[in-house]
């Protein structure tokens, strides 16, 4: 994990936020790459999620809602962690970190530490120019609220009928205890939630289990290693009382297995409660039946820095390399899939000080631009494709005398390192078919 976070920093992924202040818990700030692999894995979410179906439409709701959304959704009442203050140091501890409330594990001191109290999740701002109760507003700890506050204006605008899905991308705020484990545990971070909605007819443990699949081929897809991925089913004692299912997906962190998304079936649990605190229905009245009901919410809701910190450790790998003469290196390389690597295709002249060479190496590279994340580098080549590796470029191309003669290139692929001779016309297809 230092390897990690060391090369994170290094290469532009991920920077402690306010780094220059000394840093502020719980928040972190995307670098050049960072930022483009984090959008890559929104944007594989958002095309198998949205894009590339009929039934689900896009949202995008305000962070900032009216206060009695957290009071229905039960997020003012229940979303709070137990702590423990001690009277002694002032320190202060989850009460689920301590093996028991005698002794002080910071001080020592016996006898020490209060009774555990509830600390709401919840962060808080004031909307207005008056600072009291009436102005008091809450980021919001999940993006899902949005949706189920919203159900019938989406409904009938989109004119969408159960089963369909409501999907959003957005920031959610929660004032972890111990934010940690680098972008793991964050106080601010993004969450990818799609709400799919079905009627009561007796069909709806067979949608949730269509998404549960559909949720493992996602995965699959952008070559998350299976070893590393499972899919844990909640007991009905793990559950909330108003799920009828819930699996917890998660991968295996160099510090243990940890969630990256959570599928329910939740019931009409959300939007019962939004209907009791509002007044307001939300029921779906279906035109061609007249029949009115509330739809069942089958939920995916997955955390994408989450997710973006996954891809980066399950890409990284370090191995021993034999050049030709004997020398033996290490390597260390992101094996990226190809939709997700924030540089698709490096490109590089054979010597710097040949300007036939820089020109025609520059202007492949505008010509790939359109339609690959292509990027321009020139140097000393072995340092080249190390800082490519590095970033986890699926495909280097070098622009060498040959090029000049007979209009080919060399194209090295990342993982066996292979060299492939190209016709310079031919390198799109050529590239198009393995990205
Ligand atoms: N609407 C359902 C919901 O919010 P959740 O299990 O609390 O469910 C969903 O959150 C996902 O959001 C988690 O699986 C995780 O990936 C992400 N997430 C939650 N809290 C987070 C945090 N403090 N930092 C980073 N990601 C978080």
């Amino acid at each position: 994990m230092e390897e990690i976070t060391a090369l994170a920093k290094r290469r532009g992924f991920i920077f402690q936020s306010s780094e220059i202040y000394g840093g502020i818990g719980g928040f972190f700030d995307y670098g050049p790459l960072g930022a483009i692999l984090k959008r890559n894995v929104k944007d594989a979410w958002w095309r198998e999620m949205v894009e590339r179906r009929d039934d689900v439409v896009a949202f995008d709701s305000s962070i900032v809602m009216h206060p009695n959304v957290w009071v229905a959704s039960g997020h003012v009442e229940a979303f709070h962690d137990k702590l423990v203050d001690c009277r002694n140091c002032k320190h202060r501890f989850r009460a689920d970190h301590l093996s028991s409330l005698e002794k002080c594990p910071d001080c020592g001191m016996s006898g020490t530490l209060t009774e555990p109290r509830n600390f709401n999740l919840m962060l808080r701002t004031q909307i207005g120019p008056m600072e009291d109760s009436a102005s008091l507003a809450y980021l919001r700890p999940e993006t899902a609220q949005g949706i189920f506050v919203n159900f019938k204006n989406i409904y009938q605008s989109a004119r969408k009928k159960p089963p369909f899905g409501v999907a959003q991308i957005g920031k959610a705020f929660r004032n972890e205890i111990t934010p940690g484990n680098f972008t793991f545990r964050l106080r601010e971070f993004e969450q990818a939630e799609l709400e799919y909605f079905v009627p009561d007819d007796g069909n709806d443990m067979a949608t949730y289990h269509e998404w549960v699949t559909a949720r493992k081929q996602w995965y699959s897809d952008y070559g998350v290693k299976p070893e590393r991925l499972r899919f844990y089913e909640l007991t009905p004692e793990e559950r909330p009382f108003y799920a009828k299912a819930g699996i917890d997906v998660e991968y295996l962190f160099p510090w243990g297995w940890g969630e990256l998304e959570s599928i329910a079936h939740r019931g009409t649990h959300d939007l019962d409660a939004h209907m009791k605190l509002s007044g307001k229905d939300l029921t779906f009245f279906d035109e061609a039946t007249k029949a009115k009901y509330t739809p069942i919410l089958i939920e995916s809701s997955a955390g994408m820095d989450r997710t973006t910190l996954t891809m980066l450790i399950d890409a990284y790998d370090s191995e021993a390399i034999v050049d030709e003469g004997g020398k033996e290196s290490k390597r260390v390389v992101l094996r990226f899939h190809p939709k997700i690597a924030p540089v698709q295709v490096g490109v590089f002249p054979l010597a710097r000080n040949k300007p036939d060479l820089l020109e025609r190496a520059r202007s492949i590279e505008r010509g790939l631009h359109s339609r690959f994340r292509a990027q321009y580098d020139e140097g000393n080549v072995g340092q080249l494709y190390r800082r490519q590796d590095e970033i986890g470029t699926p495909y280097c191309i070098m622009i060498d005398y040959q090029t000049l003669d007979d209009a080919t290139v060399t194209v090295r692929d990342r993982d066996s390192m292979r060299q492939d001779r190209v016709a310079q016309d031919a390198l799109a297809a050529y590239l198009e078919e393995r990205t």
